[in-house]
């Protein structure tokens, strides 16, 4: 066990779990050099708080984040807040000193995005924007055969993030249906993950045409009975322009019925092509070129023990989940902190998390114009 360092969350909802469990799993299954311990959570209910804690094992809630960041014991600041309290809490515990991740998307525009990486190039805090979809052990054995050069000269990056939530015009009111929680709606939530794989396993984007729309206009606050106007997006199309010359063809909905939360990539190169679905989590699809007439797609089973992460955990052929994403992203972080080194290229830092809001912008503003936009830095 390494040195003892003190985690902060604040928020104790979907994430707030997702979170608790990677942190408390880095002592149980992995080498890292950081012993995490898990000090105080934050949010607004005390009663709500005071249950999260003991279930997972925190030593102390605060029902004002403001003084957990103040608090010594805690060295980072994990935030999985709603979009609208990303950035002042965490621009706080920069400020603190304290090491700081943050839920995608990093923040509610490009305009506090970049506060944050100000903040955090001038205090020098390591920070990450929690993509956690870059820890899916098949999609980083994508990224080392794309960066090998195995699939050849690439083409082609095509990308789906489907959800049915939103396609039931009775589904209710939500925070991430409103603007001013939400920034943006489903390319924030879904779509943030596409462009930050996009990049990951690509590179840069440089231009965007997309279209952003919305079907169902209100919905009822089940917390006040009142129909309540939708001002996000419920889902958005795009191409996309990279600098190295591939195209990319990118959509996230959340009125695709019969899907619950699938993400498919395919990237196609001179020499292969790479197919993964989330729904079959531990396979990637791959066909090379080179194979002549054995080529074709096979599906590689991304369990045994030399493939990404997997050496934490169990037998070849023994599955893991969407959870274990969670834990390989925490101990990325953890292990870059012992190091005191900046998370990227293999996590997204605050400059990636900035260049995902101007992408989002950018094809915003693509469908506001009707034309093809540049992203700008
Ligand atoms: N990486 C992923 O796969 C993934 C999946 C879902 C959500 N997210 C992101 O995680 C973030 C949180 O989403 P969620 O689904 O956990 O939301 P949630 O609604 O389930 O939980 C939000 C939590 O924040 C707390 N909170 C809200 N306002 C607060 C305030 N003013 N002060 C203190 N606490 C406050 C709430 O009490 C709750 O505990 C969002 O930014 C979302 O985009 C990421």
């Amino acid at each position: 066990m390494g040195r003892f360092v003190g985690v902060g969350l604040i928020g104790h909802g979907f994430m707030g779990r997702a979170h608790s469990l990677a942190w408390r799993n880095i002592t149980l299954f992995t080498d890292s050099p950081l012993t995490p311990v898990l000090k105080a959570v934050a949010g607004r209910s005390e009663d709500a708080l005071r249950g999260f804690a003991a279930r997972f094992g925190f030593e102390r809630y605060y029902t004002d984040y403001r003084l957990m960041i103040k608090d010594p014991g805690i060295d980072i600041i994990d935030n999985v807040t709603p979009n609208y309290m990303h950035a002042e809490p965490t621009i706080e515990a920069m400020e603190a000193g304290k090491h700081v991740i943050v839920e995608k998307p990093m923040a509610m525009n490009s305009r506090e995005a970049y506060e944050m990486v100000r903040v955090a190039e001038r205090t020098g805090v390591i920070n990450m924007v929690a993509h956690n979809y870059r820890f899916v052990p098949a999609i980083v054995l994508a990224r080392q055969l794309i960066g090998s050069g195995s699939l050849g000269r690439i083409y082609h990056f095509r990308a789906l993030y489907l959800q049915q939530s939103l396609a039931n015009p009775e589904a209710p009111m939500t925070w991430r249906l409103r603007r001013e929680y939400a920034g943006y709606g489903t390319i924030a939530d879904l779509g943030s993950h596409v462009i930050d794989l996009a990049r990951y396993l690509i590179g840069e984007v440089i231009s965007v045409n997309g279209t952003l729309y919305t079907f169902n206009r209100f919905r009822v606050n089940q917390a006040t009975g009142v129909r309540e106007e939708v001002n996000v997006d419920e889902g958005f199309t795009a191409i996309l322009r990279f600098e190295n010359g591939a195209f990319g063809l990118i959509e996230a909905s959340k009125l695709a019925t019969g899907h619950y939360n699938s993400l498919i990539i395919e990237v196609n190169g001179s020499e292969g092509s790479i197919r993964f679905d989330l729904e079959r989590i531990n396979e990637l699809e791959v066909h090379l070129a080179k194979d002549g007439e054995l080529s074709g797609f096979r599906r590689i089973l991304v369990t045994q023990r030399t493939h990404p992460y997997l050496r934490f955990w169990w037998p070849p052929g023994h599955v893991l989940g969407w959870e274990h994403t969670f834990t390989h992203e925490v101990y990325h972080f953890l292990t870059r902190l012992a190091e005191g080194k900046d998370v990227a290229p293999e996590a997204a830092n605050f400059r990636d998390g900035l260049r995902v809001m101007r992408i989002i912008e950018a094809i915003a503003e693509s469908s506001e114009r009707g034309t093809w936009v540049s992203v700008t830095d």
